[in-house]
């Protein structure tokens, strides 16, 4: 009796505490639901209002070659040809057959073709990959395929080792991936080298009477990288023209105000006249790199950078950009500038790779020369036909081994080909501590993403659909 009593005391206990959990879980839920809908709208409209961050966000979607859509052939399609379906509405094709070097494949975004037998993979776009509706359960001939260009502040969980370790295929900013889109925002490099923009040196001395050494563009404040931090205590020891939204102190000319503008002629000629253009990323991530480091580089303006840590890798030369990693204060970033400024000589040596046209980086030779696809180029695949047909292929590949009775070849993403690490805060001086509520928000919400991820392997590799709440409740128990 006593020990019923007492396990009912337990129950009764374990019951209270359970109910407490859900209720904070779907709290959880709700808000993170609402952040999670603002990010995108945010995302969205940034984009729209400001291009600047991620600005051509689907550069080759926009560019993508005509395909025509063999409706007709769509009924033997789906017998003689393995299908790839896009669990993503990305691409918006009904049903599309394309010709990867001799293999065909058929692609769509109809999910009735879930459990056709012909369905080799599916096709996933980190940016709206969702717990939701996964093709589950797995069969151990469906391959899971994962496109993620884009920084982690879009779907942190899938930058955790659980989560990126579910597919067989990617196709990320990583050098490591399978399809590396390190390069993905630099359309040559003839257009590095070109001189279109380039201002000369003593037109851009004269200039300097009525601007500041460096300029700032930055219109999505505070994010994972805490630049604005940085870029804020720059600002106390030298002078810099801020257009963006973010530290803003200077106006753009009216008609440019229209974010689109960030890509237009009259825009870079204004970025052109400075001698230095802080280019801060959004994150911190190896081989995370975006047009803010090209852009400078194309209109002959020293680039000031921040982001990936391996960002030698990918420079035009040892002498091109600045990067701040290299000074331990922002003190003394802006004595070299400053120094820089005032000594003709020393300034020009960051562009003489371009003045020359001699671009020394023998691997960013090669990596542009060698990749598959192109950026706002007509004549080539964009990247996302790229990366289906690099799917394509191997399962193709697959299917002619298993006709031979030989095993498939194996394929797996591995940690380090969507990865980054913790954000970190900068912290110039004792007194700083007192961080940002943004800079606390990204932290957690890069806590949180390392048990969503884990749960989320849990449940994939259980291999049984599962709901949302399911999901959370395991985030939370964890
Ligand atoms: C999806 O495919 C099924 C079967 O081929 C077809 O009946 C249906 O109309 C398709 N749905 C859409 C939205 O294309
Ligand atoms: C930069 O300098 C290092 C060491 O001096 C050298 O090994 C490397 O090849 C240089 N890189 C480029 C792009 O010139
Ligand atoms: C794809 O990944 C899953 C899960 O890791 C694995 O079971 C399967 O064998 C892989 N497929 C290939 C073709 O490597
Ligand atoms: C799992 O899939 C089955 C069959 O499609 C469906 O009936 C069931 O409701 C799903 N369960 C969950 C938890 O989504």
């Amino acid at each position: 009796m006593k020990t019923i009593r007492k396990k009912r005391f337990w129950a009764s206990c374990f019951c209270f505490m359970a109910a407490f959990f859900l209720l904070i879980t779907f709290q959880v839920i709700v808000e993170l639901g609402k952040s999670e809908q603002l990010t995108t709208k945010n995302s969205v409209s940034q984009n729209d209002a400001s291009k600047e961050d991620e600005f051509q966000k689907y550069p080759s979607l926009f560019f993508k070659k005509p395909k025509p859509d063999h409706n007709t052939e769509k009924k033997f399609n789906e017998d003689r040809y393995p299908i790839l379906l896009w669990w993503s509405p990305l691409t918006g094709e009904s049903g599309r057959r394309a010709q990867c070097g001799l293999d065909a494949c058929f692609f769509t975004i109809n999910r009735t073709y879930q459990h056709n037998p012909m369905t080799k993979a599916f096709l996933f776009y980190g940016t709206d990959f969702s717990i939701d509706n996964l093709p589950l359960p797995r069969a151990d001939y469906h391959d899971w395929a994962l496109f993620h260009e884009e920084s982690p502040k879009n779907n942190y969980k899938l930058f955790q080792a659980p989560a990126i370790t579910l597919f067989n295929h990617t196709a990320t900013f990583s050098r490591h991936s399978h399809l590396p889109l390190t390069t993905q925002y630099l359309e040559s490099i003839e257009a590095l080298k070109s001189l279109k923009y380039t201002v000369s040196l003593p037109k851009k001395n004269s200039l300097r009477k009525r601007l500041a050494p460096l300029a700032y563009i930055q219109s999505d404040c505070d994010p994972p990288s805490d630049r604005d931090s940085y870029v804020k205590e720059l600002m106390a020891h030298i002078e810099i023209d801020s257009y963006g939204a973010c530290l803003h102190n200077r106006d753009l000319p009216e008609h440019l105000q229209n974010p689109a503008s960030m890509d237009s002629d009259s825009f870079h000629k204004i970025l052109a006249q400075y001698k230095f253009v802080l280019a801060f990323e959004n994150a911190v991530c190896e081989d995370y790199i975006t047009e803010k480091l090209w852009r400078p580089l194309k209109l002959g303006v020293v680039p000031i950078y921040y982001g990936s840590p391996t960002i030698q890798d990918w420079l035009p030369s040892n002498k091109s950009a600045i990067l701040i990693t290299e000074f331990s204060h922002p003190k003394d970033l802006a004595q070299y500038i400053k120094a820089l400024d005032a000594d003709d000589k020393e300034y020009v040596a960051y562009l003489e790779w371009k003045l020359k046209g001699d671009i020394s980086n023998k691997q960013l030779l090669a990596v542009i020369k060698e990749r598959t696809w192109g950026v706002q180029d007509i004549m080539k695949d964009n990247y996302i036909d790229a990366f289906e047909c690099m799917v394509c292929t191997r399962v193709w590949e697959n299917i002619r081994r298993q006709a031979k009775g030989m095993l498939p070849r194996r394929w797996k993403a591995e940690a380090n080909h969507l990865s980054c690490p913790r954000p970190q805060a900068f912290a110039f001086s004792p007194l700083s501590v007192q961080r940002t509520v943004l800079q606390e928000v990204w932290r957690s919400s890069f806590d949180q993403s390392k048990r969503e991820a884990h749960a989320l392997q849990q449940l994939v590799e259980r291999n049984r659909n599962f709901t949302a709440l399911e999901f959370w409740t395991l985030v939370f128990r964890e």
